[in-house]
C-alpha cells in the first residue's frame, strides 16, 4: 500500500531523511520511534507528498502521493494542527469529507467528537479551545475522513492520559473494523508497542532506519496487556535498542 523507495531527502546543509526503502501493507499498523530531530516528520510529510524526496520516491497503491491525496484516500494528523479558524468543531471535522465529496455524516461526527470527550463543544471555534481540544478535533477530522491511508506524528502528544488512552481505543477500533493502513509516529515506546503490527526504529539525522520488531501480541488488545509479560518483555526490547543499553528486566513494570 506505501512504498518508500530509497527515499533521501536534504534541506540546504541537512540531510534529514537517507535511502530509507519501506513498505507498509494495506491493513497494516506500522508505529514509528526514535529520537527528535532525527527525521520522523520530514519522512512523514514525504509519503504524504507534502515534501518531495530529493531521491527516490513513494508510491501510495502505485500512485503518487498527491494523486491520494487530491481524492481523499489519505489522513493525516499533524503535530502542528491546522483547523479553519472560521469554523466551529463540528464544521472542521465535516469540512472535509465534504471537500472531498464524501456525504458530511454529521452523526459519525459527534460520535467521533463524543468519544474524544468533545461533545459539548462542537459548536466552538478553534480560538475558543484549548491545545489538546484542537489536536482531538484534528484527529477526529482524519478518522471521519475515512480515507484508507493514515499518517499520524505523535498525534496523542500533547494530550492527557485519559484522552490518550480513549482515542488510543477508538483508533485501535477504527483499525480493526476498516482495516485502514496507518503509520505512527510516537515518543512513546508501550504505546508503540500497544498499537502495531511493526515497530520501526529511526536513528538520526541522517535519518535510517535502524531495526523493526514485529509485535506478535494478539489482538484485540485493552489495557489488561500492560500487564503481560509478552508486552513487557516487547517494550524492553523495543527500548533496549532505543538506548542502546540493556533496560531494566522484563518482570518490572513500567
Ligand atoms: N523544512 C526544513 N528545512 C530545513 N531543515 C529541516 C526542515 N524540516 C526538517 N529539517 C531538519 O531535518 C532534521 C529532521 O527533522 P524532523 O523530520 O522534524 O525530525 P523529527 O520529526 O524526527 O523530530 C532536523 O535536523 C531538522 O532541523
Ligand atoms: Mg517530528
Amino acid at each position: 500500500m506505501i512504498d518508500v523507495e530509497n527515499v533521501t531527502v536534504t534541506f540546504d546543509d541537512v540531510t534529514a531523511v537517507r535511502d530509507i526503502d519501506l513498505r507498509v501493507d494495506t491493513g497494516e499498523f506500522v508505529t514509528v520511534i526514535g529520537p527528535s530531530g532525527c527525521g520522523k516528520t520530514t519522512l512523514l510529510r514525504t509519503i504524504g507528498g507534502l515534501q518531495d524526496p530529493t531521491n527516490g520516491r513513494v508510491l501510495i497503491a502505485d500512485r503518487d502521493p498527491a494523486a491520494s491525496q487530491s481524492d481523499a484516500n489519505l489522513g493525516f494528523v499533524f503535530q502542528q494542527h491546522t483547523l479553519f479558524p472560521w469554523k466551529t468543531a463540528l464544521q472542521n471535522v465535516t469540512f472535509l469529507r465534504k471537500m472531498a465529496g464524501k456525504s458530511p455524516r454529521p452523526g459519525r461526527a459527534r460520535e467521533l467528537l463524543e468519544a474524544v470527550g468533545l461533545e459539548e463543544s462542537e459548536h466552538l471555534y478553534p480560538s475558543e479551545l484549548s491545545g489538546g481540544m484542537k489536536q482531538r478535533v484534528a484527529i477526529v477530522r482524519a478518522l471521519h475522513l475515512d480515507a484508507d491511508v493514515l499518517l499520524m506524528d505523535e498525534p496523542f502528544g500533547e494530550l492527557d492520559e485519559i484522552t490518550r488512552d480513549r482515542l488510543s481505543v477508538e483508533l485501535r477500533e477504527i483499525w480493526r473494523q476498516e482495516r485502514k493502513t496507518i503509520l505512527f509516529v510516537t515518543h512513546s515506546v508501550p504505546e508503540a508497542v500497544l498499537l502495531a503490527d511493526r515497530c520501526l526504529l529511526f536513528d538520526g539525522p541522517p535519518g535510517r532506519l535502524v531495526a523493526s520488531f514485529d509485535i506478535d501480541l494478539p489482538r484485540p488488545r485493552d489495557e489488561r496487556v500492560f500487564e503481560s509479560p509478552a508486552f513487557q518483555r516487547q517494550v524492553a526490547a523495543v527500548r533496549s535498542a532505543l538506548y542502546g543499553t540493556r533496560t531494566e528486566p522484563a518482570s518490572r513494570t513500567d
